[in-house]
């Protein structure tokens, strides 16, 4: 099977036989609420797999699970429950091994302005991440090095951008600075949270085609998160639509949103006015549902966390857990499925324990300068 999608021209392989670099299988992060007591299911049971080559989406509405999920594929939390796993293999914690780790794996961060240090120039900025990872040493070869990482995120000519300062940049330049320097040490795998939130709406769109021409040129596996489902259409080989914690509905992106099974991808798909418009217009389409009521992620949800919310909810769905119906290499945890003689029901995936987890996930603040910034 091959399938196309809205922002490329490469059909992308079926990749049911193929190993994904970077995979998470149920994955649960329990987090300590602020104040001590409760403890918050930020991610209650989720599994996502990266491919090479392919822009992987994550959607939801905030406080969904979204940056949860990147924070532990950029182990800035052990997660609580489930696995992760990195060319098929449980990913090993520790200084030597997050090194290794980091030089195949890497962070774009949501705000290119606190991400980039501000006294700094490109030539440092990139430099440095060159000279750590030693892709490059002396003068020279660092300097030809960051006019190619330049040029590889279309700042050109490089030598008009290495003397310049963040400060001096658009927000639309100074992200392809971070990505430039994400891509210092030749990974394998981006993950992208919100990259172009931040971002004036007339500048999104390049940085989204940077990425796909990245991930085609580089055969990268990216990870797009956004609450935009629009702009997921438009980059997204696959869609993971996630709400409450969970991944509630998958597949092939166009399939997805053209088709969408779940009720909450429907109104994530309703609140965009048009979501094809997104394509090559530039203009931002809003599809977050931000005025409805998130919900309780401090307790334990008998049924269907969407119930409360849910236009069509049936009375089991209050106490029953939906599993996954699966059609082909699509999914989604709906008991409306169950009737949909193309969706058949799976048991849940076995739950690989993940090495090191406790009750609770590690906090953010010794692990959070661990990450990507060592580059700066
Ligand atoms: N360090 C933390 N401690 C406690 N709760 C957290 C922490 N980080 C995130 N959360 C909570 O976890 C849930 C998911 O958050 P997050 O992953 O940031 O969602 P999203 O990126 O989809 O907006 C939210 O309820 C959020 O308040
Ligand atoms: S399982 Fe029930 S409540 Fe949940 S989305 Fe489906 S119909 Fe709505
Ligand atoms: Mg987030």
């Amino acid at each position: 099977m091959t399938t196309r999608t809205d922002a490329g021209q490469k059909p992308i392989a079926d990749h049911v036989d193929r190993t994904p670099i970077l995979e998470v299988r149920d994955l649960e992060v329990h987090l300590r609420a602020p104040g001590g007591r409760r403890t918050v299911r930020a991610v209650d049971g989720a599994s996502l797999a990266l491919h090479a080559g392919e822009i992987t989406a994550l959607v939801g509405e905030s406080g969904s699970g979204k940056t949860t999920i990147a924070r532990v594929l950029s182990l800035v939390y052990k997660p609580t429950g489930g696995s992760l796993l990195y060319d098929g293999k449980p990913v090993k914690y520790g200084h030597r091994a997050e090194r290794a780790y980091y030089s195949n794996v890497q962070l774009i961060f949501q705000d290119p302005f606190a991400s980039l240090n501000a006294l700094k120039k490109v030539s440092y900025i990139l430099g440095r991440a060159l000279r750590i990872h030693r892709i490059a040493s002396g003068p020279r070869a660092v300097r030809a090095k960051v006019l190619e990482l330049l040029g590889l995120v279309n700042l050109t000519p490089g030598e008009s951008f290495v003397d310049r300062y963040p400060t001096d940049m658009s927000g639309g330049q100074r992200q392809r600075i971070a990505i430039a320097r994400s891509l210092a040490m030749n990974p394998r795998v981006l993950l992208a949270d919100e990259p172009t939130s931040m971002l004036d709406a007339s500048i999104r769109i390049g940085v989204l085609n940077l990425l796909d021409r990245l991930r085609r040129e580089h055969q990268l596996a990216v990870l797009y998160i956004t609450h935009d489902i629009a702009s997921a259409r438009y980059l997204a080989d696959r869609v993971n639509v996630m709400f409450g914690g969970k991944i509630v509905e998958y597949g092939d992106a166009e399939d997805v949103i053209a088709n969408p099974k779940h009720p909450y991808t429907r109104q994530l798909i309703s609140a965009a006015p048009d979501p094809a418009r997104y394509k090559g217009s530039g203009h931002e389409i809003i599809t977050d549902i931000s005025d409805a009521s998130p919900i309780d992620n401090t307790v334990e949800y008998m049924g269907c966390r969407f119930a409360a919310r849910c236009p069509v909810a049936l009375p089991k769905c209050t106490t029953q857990q939906p599993p996954y119906f699966v059609s082909g290499t699509r999914a989604t945890a709906c008991w409306r499925a169950e009737d949909d003689p193309s969706f058949s029901e799976t048991t849940p995936q076995s739950t690989a324990t993940h090495s090191g987890a406790g009750d609770e996930a590690t906090p953010p603040s010794q692990k959070e300068h661990v990450s990507h910034d060592s580059t700066e």
